[in-house]
């Protein structure tokens, strides 16, 4: 007869070798195995043959092997990125493979190791042990390391970067200068200020790669891989985007995608600030005195271009006004002018302008209404004929001016009429003038030369104001 107790004993024997097997193979990775020993190890040989006499040696021979770490209380973080990169602050390593390279350009001289950590700047898993952890791009971690060469973004949470010695963060700087050479600010707000069509971008480098469409984004699916093939590509990236692609080098799109990255809110201690940013602080209170023609560039361009000639675009499918052409702003007066810009054309793509919208002050437009305006004063205009009939310009528009405007005003591929702001700026005297004589280099033909007097007109009136139906 057999003894089950025996048996019992077997399976506690076995099972209690198995759990100590596993434990054991644990602590050998903790232990022996981890990268990070490895990792150390390798630093050690370096010192050793770095050494040039006994005292060196001697250092070198007792460096210890542990977990290095920097505990940063005032940023929340303990980085232990310093267990594997341990020549990061030893300029005699400024040549050695990584991870034992020095810090490139002297930045720990400045941003002491003891005062900011690593992640403040790289982003990445501070108290990982393994490099692939620390990455942390497949990770459930929202803020993977950058690459090396998108790290400048860093700069933005402390510095005024345009502030900084020349060459310090010149990527960053470039980023910058596009967004404003290529008119982003048309459909983007930064501080409260710029167009509407696209969302703002103030948090845009807080982003994580979860709050991004990425179902067509191909490739690694991290945040700065979306910005740079959403800037070669908006529509491929988010299917119906209104966003026209910039024309971008390489260079220029990484440099873009560094400013983006560095779109950050986040509020470090004041003593994390250097004093350049406290500056610009400052400065943004008492701004220079606007300059039309750069404001032209920075919010109107995108869409209206030049403003000398009518532009189709292709994404809006219609035609965005020639607002500086001289055969309209001789139409219109300064007031009318601004209150278009003021208040937009609401509906429309023209987005509003005011303080309470696109965020630019009084002055600010004034300017811009003198930059339109250039040298062309406004023209006397003869008064409307009035007493038109509404029905026979029903007819006469829905035959003349529907294929354009839309049956009921509200816009096709030219402007919309029924629009309210429109009905409020535009006076009848105005209207008759631009079905008279319509606008020179542009889609809108003159009327006189198609037969229209002074009847057709005033029954045209009478429907632009009292005849569309919503
Ligand atoms: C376990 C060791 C280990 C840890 C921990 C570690 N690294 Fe590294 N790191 C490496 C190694 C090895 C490389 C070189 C890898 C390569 O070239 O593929 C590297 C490369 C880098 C690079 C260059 C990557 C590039 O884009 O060229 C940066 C930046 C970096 N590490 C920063 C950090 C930061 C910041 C931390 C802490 C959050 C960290 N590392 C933690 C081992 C480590
Ligand atoms: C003040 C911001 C800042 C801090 C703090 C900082 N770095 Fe960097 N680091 C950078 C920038 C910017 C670069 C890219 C420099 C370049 O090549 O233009 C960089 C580059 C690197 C590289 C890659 C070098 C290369 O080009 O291959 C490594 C590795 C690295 N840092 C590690 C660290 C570690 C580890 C720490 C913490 C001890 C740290 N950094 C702290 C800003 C910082
Ligand atoms: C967490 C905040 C922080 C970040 C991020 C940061 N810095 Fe700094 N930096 C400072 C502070 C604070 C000082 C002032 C140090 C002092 O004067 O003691 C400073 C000083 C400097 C200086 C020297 C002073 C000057 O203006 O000439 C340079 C250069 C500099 N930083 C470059 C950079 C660059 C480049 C980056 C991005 C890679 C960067 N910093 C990122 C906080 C930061
Ligand atoms: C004509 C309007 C327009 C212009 C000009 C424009 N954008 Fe956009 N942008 C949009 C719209 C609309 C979206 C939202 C749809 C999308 O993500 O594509 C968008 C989205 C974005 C996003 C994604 C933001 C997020 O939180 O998802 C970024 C980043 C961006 N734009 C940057 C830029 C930059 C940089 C420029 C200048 C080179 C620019 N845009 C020019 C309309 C525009
Ligand atoms: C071939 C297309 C086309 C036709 C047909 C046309 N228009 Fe226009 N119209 C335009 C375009 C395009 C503009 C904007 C021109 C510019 O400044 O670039 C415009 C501008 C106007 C404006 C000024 C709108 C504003 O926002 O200031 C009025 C008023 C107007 N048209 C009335 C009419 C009337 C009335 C008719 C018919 C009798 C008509 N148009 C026929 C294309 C057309
Ligand atoms: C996102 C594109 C976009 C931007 C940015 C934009 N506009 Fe417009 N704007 C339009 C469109 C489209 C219209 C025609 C409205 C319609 O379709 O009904 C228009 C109409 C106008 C008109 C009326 C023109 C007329 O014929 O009566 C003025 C004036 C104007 N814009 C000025 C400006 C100024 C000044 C800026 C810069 C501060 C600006 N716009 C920025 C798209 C834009």
């Amino acid at each position: 007869m057999s003894d089950p107790s025996r048996a019992y004993k077997w399976i506690l024997l076995i099972s209690s070798l198995v759990t100590l097997g596993f434990l054991l193979a644990a602590a050998a990775r903790e232990n022996v195995t981890a990268e990070w020993r490895h990792v150390q190890k390798d630093y050690q040989r370096i010192l050793l043959a770095k050494a040039g006499d006994a005292t060196s040696r001697r250092v070198a021979g007792q460096f210890p092997v542990e977990i290095r770490q920097v505990t940063v209380p005032a940023l929340n973080t303990v980085d232990r990125c310093v267990s594997c990169h341990l020549g990061i602050d030893d300029p005699r390593m400024k040549d050695q493979p990584e991870p034992h390279r020095a810090h490139p350009k002297e930045l720990l001289k400045i941003h002491r190791t003891e005062k900011f950590g690593c992640t403040v700047c790289h982003q990445g898993q501070g108290a990982a042990l393994t490099f692939h952890e620390a990455k942390a791009e497949d990770y459930f971690w929202d803020y993977p390391l950058l690459p090396a060469s998108l790290t400048e973004a860093s700069c933005n949470s402390c510095h005024d970067p345009r502030a900084l010695p020349r060459g310090a963060a010149a990527k960053l700087v470039r980023g910058m200068e596009l967004f404003d050479e290529k008119g982003c600010w048309a459909c983007h707000k930064l501080d409260g200020k710029g167009g509407q069509l696209g969302p703002a971008l103030d948090n845009v480098g807080l982003k994580t790669k979860h709050q991004f469409i990425r179902a067509n984004l191909k490739g690694s699916q991290t945040v700065w891989h979306w910005l740079s093939q959403h800037f070669r590509d908006p529509m491929g990236i988010v299917p119906g985007s209104r966003m026209p692609a910039p024309a971008l080098t390489p260079v220029e799109n990484e440099a873009l995608t560094v400013y983006m990255l560095s779109l950050r809110k986040r509020s470090l201690p004041e003593e994390y600030l250097a004093p350049d940013k406290i500056e610009q602080k400052y400065a943004r209170l008492h701004p220079p005195a606007p300059n039309g023609e750069a404001l032209y560039k920075q919010y109107c361009a995108s869409c209206h271009d030049t403003g000398l000639y009518t532009r189709w675009d292709k994404n809006f499918q219609r035609f965005v006004p020639a607002i500086r052409n001289p055969s309209f702003v001789r139409t219109e007066d300064d007031e009318c002018l601004l209150a278009n810009v003021e208040e937009g054309r609401p509906g429309t793509f023209m987005p509003a302008w005011g303080p309470k919208a696109g965020g630019l002050s009084k002055p600010e437009m004034e300017a811009l209404v003198a930059y339109l305006r250039g040298a062309v004063k406004p023209a006397e205009l003869a008064a409307a004929p009035a007493g038109g009939s509404v029905e026979r310009g029903r007819t006469l528009f829905g035959r003349n001016c529907a294929g354009c405007h839309g049956a009921q005003g509200q816009g096709l591929i030219a402007p919309a009429l029924a629009n309210p702001v429109f009905q409020k700026a535009a006076t009848d005297a105005f209207i008759a003038e631009t079905i008279r004589s319509g606008r020179e280099n542009t889609p809108m033909p003159a009327f006189a030369r198609a037969g229209f007097g002074q009847a057709e007109i005033a029954d045209l009136i009478a429907h632009i104001r009292k005849g569309f139906t919503k």
